[in-house]
């Protein structure tokens, strides 16, 4: 067992507990990937909306961050993480990865078309932080990838053509959370920018577009004025999932066991594990996951 820690009570089982014998990939009712433990917010509220279901979850830490590449780079893994889970016969498929699906959602929906197979992506939530905005003043935080992408622009277009709408690159806060510390200069510059652009803009609604910054929502909403709204797309997207996965599975083939989330890392799993736990010592919810001992071969 690489590393056991005990329940805090929460709903969130925080145990993270054996270290699977076995590294090989099986068949999933969900395959959730993101380049890190970012996805484990989306995964912890598919765990929390049915704990039952059996979620299977690629953290790709050999190419971490996906935010500081080329979107043909992170088109590729998103790729290669799919069609492992595909190919093992997983049908449900989340991108738990802002940066992941702006670069890969839409070829990989086009290779999988016929497969039947179905796949949630991941974007900023712009259209409720649009629809909430009072003075129609709007910021977005992501990763560099996620807003020099087409898809951030292409969403503008489409939910906020009646909003002023700033982006924000958070440099290296994902790396920061990906490391389990919630606090220092990446958060920092992030909250000084937001602050700035409340007081010179009347910003007073703001989307988080990185699956890691659910981590730290709580310390951005804790310096947020009065009244500006901070909207995170982990559970909108957990519950997207729930639907598809409702929709597709028989009613005679529904388990009532709970299952932790099988984590398979492609970089050094202890790692991993090391910063899981330095995000549930600082007081995030972690979701119970069995990590597997052994990376996962990256290509
Ligand atoms: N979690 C990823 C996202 O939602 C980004 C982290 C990274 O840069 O790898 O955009």
């Amino acid at each position: 067992m690489l590393f056991e820690s005990g329940r805090n009570g929460n709903v969130y089982v925080t145990a993270i507990n054996s270290v699977s014998q076995q590294a090989n990939l099986r068949q999933f009712d969900v395959g959730v990937i993101d380049s890190g433990v970012g996805g484990l917010a989306v995964a912890r509220e598919i765990q929390n909306l049915d704990s039952s279901i059996q979620i299977g979850y690629f953290a790709d830490t050999a190419v971490f961050p996906y935010g500081d590449k080329n979107s043909i780079q992170v088109a590729d893994r998103i790729d290669f993480l799919a069609t492992k889970f595909v190919e093992a016969g997983t049908r449900l498929l989340v991108i738990a990865c802002n940066t992941g699906s702006s670069a890969g959602l839409t070829s990989i929906r086009r290779k999988f078309a016929r497969a039947s197979v179905q796949i949630v992506g991941m974007e900023p939530p712009l259209k409720p932080a649009a629809i909430h905005s009072r003075n129609k003043s709007v910021a977005v935080v992501a990763t560099s990838g996620t807003v020099a992408g087409q898809a951030l622009t292409n969403l503008r277009d489409r939910v906020a053509t009646d909003t002023t709408t700033k982006f924000i690159v958070a440099s290296g806060l994902a790396s920061s959370i990906e490391r389990g510390e919630l606090t220092g200069k990446d958060l920092d510059s992030v909250l000084q920018e937001l602050l700035n652009l409340i007081s010179s803009d009347g910003v007073d609604s703001v989307a988080l577009g990185c699956s890691h910054y659910s981590f730290v929502y709580e310390e951005i909403r804790e310096v947020l004025p009065d009244g500006v709204k901070l909207f995170d797309a982990a559970l909108p997207v957990a519950k997207r999932t729930l639907e598809l996965w409702t929709e597709s599975r028989s009613s005679d083939n529904v388990s009532k066991s709970f299952n932790p989330i099988s984590v398979f890392v492609t970089g050094d799993p202890a790692g991993f594990v090391a910063s899981v736990a330095r995000l549930e010592t600082a007081g995030c919810m972690i979701p119970m996951v069995s990590v597997n001992p052994v990376p996962l071969p990256i290509n």
